[in-house]
């Protein structure tokens, strides 16, 4: 199955998440290409039977260019088999707080409206963690996003290079990638 994973992202969560997924479907058998959207501005998604969409957060919004590729495409999905997912930082710690409501209304914002909006009826959705890199963030950025790093500390999220703290769980993210070849097969 000719697989495409269009991806944006800001500070590298969704790259590397799209290349784990990418890593699970090769060895399911499926052909895929991962492009990054914010390098590569595709013409044409006629050639693969499968698109998945990934689009990295911040201030509660996605990354612009996974919208414009949905936007720009959205003809092209009621042909294919699709996938969203997006990389949260706000994840772990709002599941270490137990705070399901705030959970289940990022659901519906970030993947069940983006569905809606775009007309699309994927096969699956998926929300992971993301990487909070203090050294990637602007002056800014940095500042407000202060208070959060001592958060992360007490959620247990180790510090995997300085200022840098990955929230992901890969085996979550594998797992996703299996069932979801299982279910366009
Ligand atoms: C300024 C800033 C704002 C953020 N806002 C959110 C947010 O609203 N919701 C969320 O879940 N994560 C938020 N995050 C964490 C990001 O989701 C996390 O960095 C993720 O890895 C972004 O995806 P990317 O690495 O592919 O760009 C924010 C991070 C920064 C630096």
């Amino acid at each position: 199955m000719k697989t495409l994973i269009a991806f944006c992202t800001r500070y590298g969560a969704t790259e590397s998440t799209s290349e784990e997924i990418a890593t699970v479907l090769r060895d399911e058998g499926f052909d895929v290409r991962v492009v990054n959207t914010k390098k590569e501005k595709l013409k044409d998604i006629s050639e693969y039977d499968l698109v998945l969409v990934g689009a990295g957060m911040q201030m509660f919004r996605w990354c612009k260019e996974s919208d414009k590729f949905l936007n720009k495409f959205q003809k092209d999905f009621r042909e294919k088999k699709t996938a969203i997912f997006v990389s949260s930082g706000a994840k772990a710690i709002l599941e270490y707080d137990g705070q399901t409501s705030e959970m289940e209304e990022n659901w519906q914002k970030y993947l069940v409206e983006k569905t809606e909006k775009y007309s699309i009826n994927p096969v699956a959705l998926g929300m992971f963690g993301g990487v909070w890199d203090y050294n990637k963030m602007s002056f800014v950025f940095k500042k407000t996003m202060g208070p959060f790093r001592m958060k992360l500390e007490e959620v247990g999220i180790k510090e995997v290079a300085p200022g840098v703290f990955d929230t992901r769980n890969w085996d979550e993210i594998r797992n996703w990638a299996r069932d979801l070849a299982e279910k366009v097969r």
